[in-house]
């Protein structure tokens, strides 16, 4: 079963919302979670996890050692081990893919000013953000990779195409949804998804998607025009409606 075990001040804060809807209902099915309280490895009568930085600065460091303690407890099983921190590699779907696929991962939550360096690098940990803001620790940012990895899991989900069709799956952003009732405040659903031609229907959706993603977000654009280069007599545009 895929597990996360997170090392947290914060242990009352899982699963928090992760008990709940999709990963809820698979939780203890499909995938497991466990806790591990950073204070049960801290110094002394007030077990003390953390310090101030060499070199001075404000803010507090999380200690090595109590750090180091608090991974050794697990029994090393070849997850990844995770720290959760805005100077991390930022997260994307491609390795939200790839840690979903494996046996699990560690995640240790930052707080205060950061971790101990030495720690970090004797124990192999990757550092992952969610995204350049600040927050005032990891345990957010361990629901949200937990939540991204577990809906992928096997049988989570209820359909699987519709993890495969959803924005970043396929280096673009999703097409535009429409549902009920066909006129909305003078708005109509677009003629094409009401004729059933499913060929039609994909390639319109196809050139929404592309020119979606041109227009808000170029960075992805530019990545995928260069993996998708067009055939031969068209730019690398978006797809224009005929
Ligand atoms: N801890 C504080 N900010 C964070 C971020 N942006 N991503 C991951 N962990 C964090």
């Amino acid at each position: 079963m895929w597990r996360a075990s997170v090392i947290t001040l914060y242990p009352e804060m899982f699963p928090g919302p992760l008990g709940q809807s999709l990963a809820g209902r698979a939780l203890g099915d499909s995938w497991a979670l466990d806790t591990v309280p950073l204070r049960d490895f801290g110094h002394g009568r007030h077990r003390a996890v953390d310090d101030t930085p060499a070199g001075g600065g404000p803010g507090m460091v999380l200690r090595a050692d109590v750090v180091a303690r608090a991974l050794d407890s697990l029994s090393p099983d070849g997850r990844p081990r995770l720290v959760l921190s805005p100077r991390g590699a930022p997260l994307d779907q491609r390795r939200v893919r790839s840690l979903s696929a494996g046996p699990g991962v560690v995640l240790l939550c930052g707080r205060f000013e950061g971790v101990d360096e030495r720690v970090i690098a004797s124990r192999h940990l990757e550092e992952v953000s969610i995204g350049d803001y600040v927050l005032s620790g990891g345990e957010l940012a361990a629901l949200v990779i937990m939540d991204a990895c577990v809906r992928l899991l096997e049988g989570v989900m209820g359909k699987t195409e519709s993890a495969v069709s959803e924005s970043f799956e396929n280096g673009l952003l999703e097409y535009p949804q429409f549902t009920r009732p066909r006129l909305f405040e003078g708005q109509a659903v677009p003629q094409v998804l009401l004729d059933g031609d499913h060929a039609r229907i994909a390639a319109w959706r196809q050139e929404q998607a592309e020119k979606q993603t041109a227009l808000r977000r170029p960075d992805l654009w530019a990545s995928y025009a260069a993996s998708h280069p067009p055939p031969a007599g068209r730019t690398k545009k978006p797809r224009e409606s005929p």
